[in-house]
């Protein structure tokens, strides 16, 4: 039987760590502050948002939700952040992604203070990411490797493949595997025989957002399987193509027209792997509780908390 890695378990575990952090900022006078910018209504980023900002309420950390038009310009946007940047009680910048086409994203990213940067998206902070120094790391990478470490899961000399190349998950998880010593191959839409390269995995991290790609021949049999997909189907025959022998998420699918499904098909990872993170309750509690982190970190920066 595939141990089932338990990403609420190991969520539960970092918030009750910083319960008694939260606590020592406030003894210096104030909570620690994130203030989370999010642009337009995409109602899956609304959701996240709201989940952030309620994770905050839960542990004493003072948030404020900002939420500009669709319509605001990079400009505006910047002028914005650099407002957060000066207000010393905000200790953490979140701007969700992805913003509007229009508005610029990388001039965005810039703008934030780096000390202030929570989702380690900053260049600065990439490069500190990439020369393995300490500064804010992206926060569903970095909760991955939470999750393995709890679960002493060894990286060390493992091989390690990473499915998609995002600059939010694929290229940060590399790059933390890699400061593990493990021996790392980044896999992505042009890559020939993604089948066999992902068979030589011994940790396959899945983060292509395409609904159950990865299938049996993808895994080796006993290997770790990382699903980070979170794919939303309302397709009947697709979700009864992948959940056909899952009755009770077919229930689920009759009650809400709809399916949260991973980038790995879910009949085959609990046959073959020897460990993974299921779908939902997997990757997508840890990069909340790792945003939390984040916050506190800086907080506890700007106090001079030690
Ligand atoms: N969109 C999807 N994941 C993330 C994340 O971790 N941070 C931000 N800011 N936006 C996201």
């Amino acid at each position: 039987m595939a141990q089932i890695l338990d990403g609420k378990r190991v969520r539960d575990a970092i918030l009750a760590e910083s319960v008694p952090r939260v606590k020592r900022v406030m003894d210096r006078g104030r909570p620690p502050g994130l203030a989370v910018v999010l642009v337009g209504n995409d109602p899956g980023s609304e959701i996240y948002v709201r989940n952030k900002v309620k994770a905050c309420a839960d542990l004493g950390i003072y948030s404020e939700k900002l939420t500009p038009a669709e319509a605001i310009t990079t400009d505006e946007l910047v002028a914005l952040i650099d407002g957060l940047n000066r207000r010393p009680e905000i200790d953490g910048i979140l701007v969700q992604m992805p913003l509007p086409k229009p508005v610029d994203s990388r001039r965005v990213l810039l703008a934030i203070d780096p000390d202030k940067d929570v989702d380690g998206f900053h260049p600065m902070n990439v490069g500190n990411l990439v020369a393995n120094r300490p500064a804010p790391r992206a926060c569903t990478p970095a909760g991955i490797m939470e999750l393995l470490e709890r679960y002493q899961i060894p990286v060390t000399g493992r091989n390690a493949v990473v499915v998609g190349r995002s600059d939010i998950v694929g290229k940060p998880m590399a790059l933390m595997l890699l400061h593990h010593s493990a021996t790392v191959t980044i896999c992505h839409s042009k890559t020939r025989d993604l089948a066999a390269v992902c068979a030589g995995a011994d940790i396959l991290v899945a983060a292509m957002g395409r609904p159950a790609l990865v299938k049996a021949e993808y895994i080796r049999p006993g290997a770790t399987v990382i699903d980070v997909g979170m794919n939303r189907i309302s397709d009947r025959a697709q979700a009864e193509a992948i959940f056909g022998r899952l009755p009770e998420r077919l229930a689920v699918f009759e009650r809400t027209g709809s399916l949260l499904v991973g980038d790995v098909d879910p009949v085959a990872m609990a046959e073959r792997a020897g460990a993974y993170t299921p779908v939902p309750g997997g990757v997508g509690p840890l990069t909340i509780a790792m945003l939390m982190k984040n916050a506190i970190d800086a907080a506890e920066r700007h106090l001079g908390v030690r």
